[in-house]
């Protein structure tokens, strides 16, 4: 089995990888549950749901077979101008949850759900006669790595390459107690200036901008002045859709309600590509003209992939039996739990949780503190020796474990954290920089 890291090595480019100093890649053989088998016989837990996609476990039978049912039926078809059962079905799902939305436009994953919504919001503008090129978003915002996305992203390490090649996007300050009065100028003069179309934020918690946990007030104070000054409100909730903030949506814990929507990630449970951008009725009337060039012209190829929707459908059918959410709540508790447990440690700045999502912030040594702080790929290094796959966002180490883990498994990934905060000191002091950065 170990013949394939060459053959890796010498045909594969991965992802957010710095291919001279990544090392090795792990082969995956198998999974099962929260659980990696590698090809050299160790089972890693697979603490962060894989980049936050897996909801159930691994090859959860009811999802397999969904897909296995759906692909001996159709695979795949032109989504223009024909349709499908599962598309259907999987829309109508969704639209149940979300009374404020009316209409569903799928694509193919997180990155694309965003660029449908900015199309979305800037053509709902010109198809009324309105220019309005510019979108709003937050500082330490990330909505994907394509140029749209990109664009509303906070301007950071991804996105520095391509600056000159980004739109123009104006971003306001977090944390946001400490900033209300300069979120409130911006707004009122974006919102005066009339040149933006869109606010778009991850309610809750920013993700990649290092599980940045914020509360459903602070986002409502934003949100309610945005739609004061007529911008229209896209919540991406790629990463916090599907029960990860202790509701299926980290929007209904929200008064104001969003225009547009962008779902992917756990929306096929995390077993196929998909996203999906809902839309109110409002912005989709916009559209609806005689004039075919008020049209959205945007589509992919593999748009509304059946076996993509029919596993979605299962995976809604799994979240949505009562029990479930007893699953995702009894996660909740043991991360609040966690909270102090952690946090007396001294190189710990901040220890916080929202959902099922769990994140300790350290201290770094004040190096560089971000996503390419020399602390991320050590701690990744670190934990992978002892089992778990935790990919910590720079000094950020954080948890966002598919809804099947255990007590047990959970306890134990705390109790490793544990030893390594203890550790940490010893670390800091003896411990060269690790010479194989996995990542960067
Ligand atoms: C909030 C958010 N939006 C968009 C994306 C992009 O999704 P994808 O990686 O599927 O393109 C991500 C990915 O992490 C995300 O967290």
């Amino acid at each position: 089995m170990e013949e394939w890291q060459p053959r890796d090595a010498k045909a594969v480019w991965h992802p957010y990888t710095q291919m001279k100093t990544g090392g090795n890649p792990s082969v995956v053989v198998s999974a099962s549950g929260a659980w990696l088998q590698l090809s050299d016989g160790r089972k890693i837990l697979d603490a962060i749901g894989s980049w936050w996609v897996n909801l159930h476990g691994h090859t959860h039978p009811k999802l397999v077979a969904a897909i296995q049912q759906q692909v001996a039926q159709l695979e795949q078809v032109i989504f223009a101008g024909f349709t499908h059962t599962p598309a259907i079905q999987l829309a109508e799902k969704i639209l149940q949850h979300l009374p404020w939305q009316a209409k569903v436009f799928y694509s193919d994953n997180g990155s694309t759900a965003v660029e449908v919504a900015i199309k979305m919001a800037i053509q709902y503008w010109h198809n009324q006669g309105e220019v309005k090129p510019k979108l709003l978003a937050f500082q330490h915002a990330y909505h994907g790595d394509t140029f749209g996305a990109m664009a509303v992203s906070g301007r950071s390490a991804f996105t520095l390459p391509y600056a000159d090649n980004l739109f123009e996007t104006t971003y306001l300050p977090n944390p946001i107690p400490q900033n209300t009065k300069e979120i409130e100028e911006i707004i009122i003069r974006v919102g005066e200036e009339g040149k933006t179309a869109a606010f778009i934020y991850e309610p809750l918690v920013m993700g990649a901008g290092g599980m940045i946990c914020y509360a459903p007030e602070e986002l409502e104070f934003v949100l309610t002045l945005a739609k004061k000054y007529h911008l229209l409100l896209i919540a991406d909730e790629v990463m916090t859709g599907f029960g990860r903030t202790g509701t299926l949506f980290a929007s209904d814990q929200v008064a104001p309600k969003p225009d547009l929507m962008c779902l992917s990630k756990g929306l096929t449970g995390g077993f196929l590509p998909l996203g999906i951008t809902t839309a109110n009725a409002e912005i989709f009337e916009a559209f609806w003209s005689d004039d075919r060039m008020k049209t959205l012209f945007h589509g992919h190829s593999y748009t509304a992939n059946p076996m993509a929707c029919a596993v979605g459908v299962a995976s809604l059918d799994l979240l949505e039996d009562p029990e479930y959410f007893q699953n995702i709540s009894r996660i909740s508790k043991q991360h609040q739990a966690a909270i102090s447990r952690f946090q007396k440690y001294p190189w710990v700045t901040e220890v916080r949780s929202c959902g099922v999502i769990f994140a300790i912030t350290l201290e770094d040594g004040g190096k560089d503190s971000q996503y390419l702080s020399w602390v991320g790929p050590y701690i990744y290094q670190w934990f992978l020796d002892k089992n778990i796959l935790l990919r910590p966002l720079g000094n950020v180490l954080y948890l966002l474990p598919p809804y099947c883990i255990t007590d047990a498994e959970l306890n134990w990934v705390y109790q490793t954290i544990e030893t390594f905060l203890i550790d940490w000191e010893n670390i800091q002091m003896n411990e060269p920089l690790h010479p194989g950065a996995i990542y960067g």
